[in-house]
């Protein structure tokens, strides 16, 4: 019987997880956690232990009680964010993935997800269609420690036959729980303003292209991954995954096409210097042929889902 933990599970990619790992697996079979007191609406129909991933007492403790045989481990901070707390943010998200990889090499947990991103390339890599392998060195704090992370997932899979599984996930968009520091979070924030009749300040140059994608198709990579026959997983870094490539001026001139009135302005700030350490676009060849994969959004589909669905009120501007 497969009992999954979710660690993060409250943040912008846990909340959509979680229900969709519910829906899939069952309410009682899929506990979220974070360390957060508060359970989030999305969050009370199953059971939620709050948790500090950074105790691996704590966590072996909440393994046991409840039989888990999976973890999804994505509490992290975000590149912006970690730019502000370089020394915490290494910490946090080197010794979350610690705790579980160890545990999994006990033998206790049988499989892992852990999330990478495109942080992890630099300013010398490629920058069109980035390719699975090529020159990384990032110049961020976030980006050394999810490079670090995926050696270290590679290495515990190759030396101790742990079952982890990682994406390299692109600027993530959706609606239904707002971004939590990262460097691509102006392509959620555009749409509160665009709903709600006002203009736009981007704090990146209208030019600067980023990968980005979808929630929906972020949450059924992940799944798919997840879901693939151990030998279909043949890379245990972690996998490129290509959705939407778009600049600011561009994801305006989509907007523009629900909203003719809509208007955006540029006022870049420290965050331009990270997106343009990192690539504009993705080949995620390897995830296509390993394990199918194949997004279903495009720039112009996520932006009307985005303008249906987000409330207006819920984000007044960072
Ligand atoms: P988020 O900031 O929205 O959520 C992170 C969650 O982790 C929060 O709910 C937070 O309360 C929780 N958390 C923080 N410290 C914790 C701790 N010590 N113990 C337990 N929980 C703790 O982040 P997200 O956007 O949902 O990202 C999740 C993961 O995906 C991260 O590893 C991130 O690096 C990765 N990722 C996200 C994106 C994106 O665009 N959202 C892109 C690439 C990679
Ligand atoms: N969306 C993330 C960030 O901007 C990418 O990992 O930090």
């Amino acid at each position: 019987m497969k009992k999954i933990l979710v660690v993060g599970a409250s943040g912008q990619i846990g909340t959509e997880l979680v229900v969709a790992l519910r829906s899939k697996f069952g309410n009682e079979n899929v506990i979220a956690s974070d360390i957060k007191d508060e359970i989030k609406p999305a969050l009370q129909n199953g059971p939620y232990e709050k948790l500090d991933i950074m105790d691996a007492s704590q966590l072996k403790t909440i393994v046991s009680k409840h039989g888990i045989t999976e973890i999804y481990q994505l509490a992290a901070l975000l590149s912006a964010t970690a730019e502000k707390h370089p020394d915490f943010a290494w910490k946090l998200n080197m010794e979350g993935l610690f705790n579980v990889l160890n545990l999994a090499k006990e033998g206790t947990i049988k499989k892992i997800f852990w999330p990478s991103s495109i942080a992890v390339f630099g300013p010398n890599t490629p920058k069109t269609n980035t390719p699975q392998y090529t020159i990384m060195e990032p110049s961020t704090v976030y980006g050394i420690s999810k490079l670090a992370g995926e050696r270290w997932c590679e290495y515990y899979a190759t030396q101790f036959d742990v079952d982890v599984r990682s994406i390299r996930y692109p600027g993530l968009i959706s609606y239904t729980s707002l971004p939590g520091g990262g460097t691509t979070d102006y392509a959620v924030e555009i749409f509160y303003s665009a709903k709600r009749g006002e203009d736009f300040s981007c704090f990146l140059k209208a030019d600067t292209a980023l990968p980005m994608m979808y929630m929906d198709d972020a949450i059924r990579a992940t799944i798919s991954l997840m879901e693939s026959p151990k030998e279909d997983v043949k890379i245990r870094s972690s996998y490129n995954l290509a959705g939407i490539s778009f600049t600011p001026a561009e994801i305006a001139a989509a907007i523009q096409k629900f909203k003719p009135d809509f208007q955006i302005t540029y006022d870049p700030d420290f965050r331009q210097k990270i997106a343009d350490s990192w690539p504009g676009s993705i080949d995620d060849k390897a995830a296509q042929e390993h394990w199918g994969w194949k997004p279903n959004y495009d720039l112009e589909k996520m932006c009307k889902v985005m303008l249906d669905n987000v409330l207006e009120h819920d984000f007044q501007g960072s």
